[in-house]
């Protein structure tokens, strides 16, 4: 029990605070430089370790010392690194953040991340056939996204698919994930065209919508329900999504039922906002009981 396996990327981030935001062909003076350890795949992984699961990362990084920094702290988190591979001619993967008036945005080199391919899921799969759950982002090939998706579906192997960021996916293969977790924006580029509450509700169990500081959306018994956020002041954005994913898969794998696993990873996600970077904040499973025991 408790075993999860988060196949996915692992970035550095290079983050800038400032003031504003340069428009194109401007130069502005930046105010702080922090360099934080990020990515889909890590953050979801160091998320759901920090409350308690048992987790396996699958990925890939440089032979570099941004990839040093990354498999250290994968390690100092209690985090299995035996299937992260370090590729020679290659960099690890970087995200260049800027946090400006109250939210983030972001380019992402994927470097390593690019070459995750079958055969990296292939040399993975003893772990990944003993999981209790799987968890995917968009932030590696969609091909081996697919290929995931389709041999564990196989293999009776649930798996949680957070499809960020944004990308069109084939509903073919991509239905056949146990938990489908985009955010609104995401999750129009899944269905164009198609509204939130009528897409949500025709994949009722599946889709849970994520809501930022209103909570997320789910579809039950033909009706559209939100489960609530926490209402924090936040620091830093960056990661609330991975925060909530790891945190709800672990409660998920733990047994916990669909609404408490839900409220769980909304209160690691209004806790995971309250500091710098996107893992800085991520909490123990300690610290969200206690907050979920201040907010009852
Ligand atoms: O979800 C947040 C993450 O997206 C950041 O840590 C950054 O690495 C980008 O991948």
């Amino acid at each position: 029990m408790n075993h999860i396996v988060v196949i996915g990327s692992c970035n550095m981030d290079i983050v800038v605070l400032a003031d504003k935001r340069p428009v194109a062909g401007e130069t502005i003076l930046g105010n702080e430089l922090h360099i934080a350890h990020g990515g889909k795949g890590a953050n979801q992984a160091v998320a759901a370790a920090r409350v308690g699961a048992n987790v396996t990362m699958v990925g890939c990084i440089g032979n570099d010392a941004y990839g040093e920094m990354i498999r250290t702290n994968l390690i100092n988190n209690h985090i299995n690194v035996d299937y992260l591979v370090t590729l020679d001619d290659v960099t690890t993967g970087t995200a260049h953040i800027t946090l400006a008036e109250g939210d983030n945005s972001i380019i992402v080199i994927p470097g390593a991340n690019a070459r995750v391919d079958e055969s990296i899921v292939d040399n993975a799969w003893s772990a990944i056939e003993q999981a209790d759950l799987v968890m995917v982002q968009n932030e590696i090939p969609i091909s081996t996204i697919e290929y995931i998706v389709r041999r564990c579906a196989a293999a009776n192997i649930k798996v949680l698919l957070n499809p960020a960021p944004a990308a069109n996916l084939d509903p073919q293969w991509m239905e056949l994930a146990t938990y489908i977790t985009p955010n609104e924006h995401e999750l129009s580029a899944l269905y164009p065209g198609q509204d939130t509450t009528e897409t949500v509700l025709a994949h009722s169990g599946k889709i849970i919508v994520t809501l930022g500081k209103q909570g997320v959306g789910i579809g039950e018994n033909g009706a559209f329900r939100i489960i609530p956020g926490f209402s924090v002041t936040p620091v830093d954005t960056t990661g609330a999504g991975d925060t909530f994913n790891g945190a709800f898969a672990k409660a998920i794998v733990n047994g916990e039922s669909l609404d408490n696993a839900l409220r769980y990873g909304n209160a690691a996600a209004a806790l995971s906002i309250q500091a710098l970077g996107a893992q800085e904040g991520m909490p123990t499973h300690a610290a969200v009981t206690a907050f979920l025991a201040e907010h009852a």
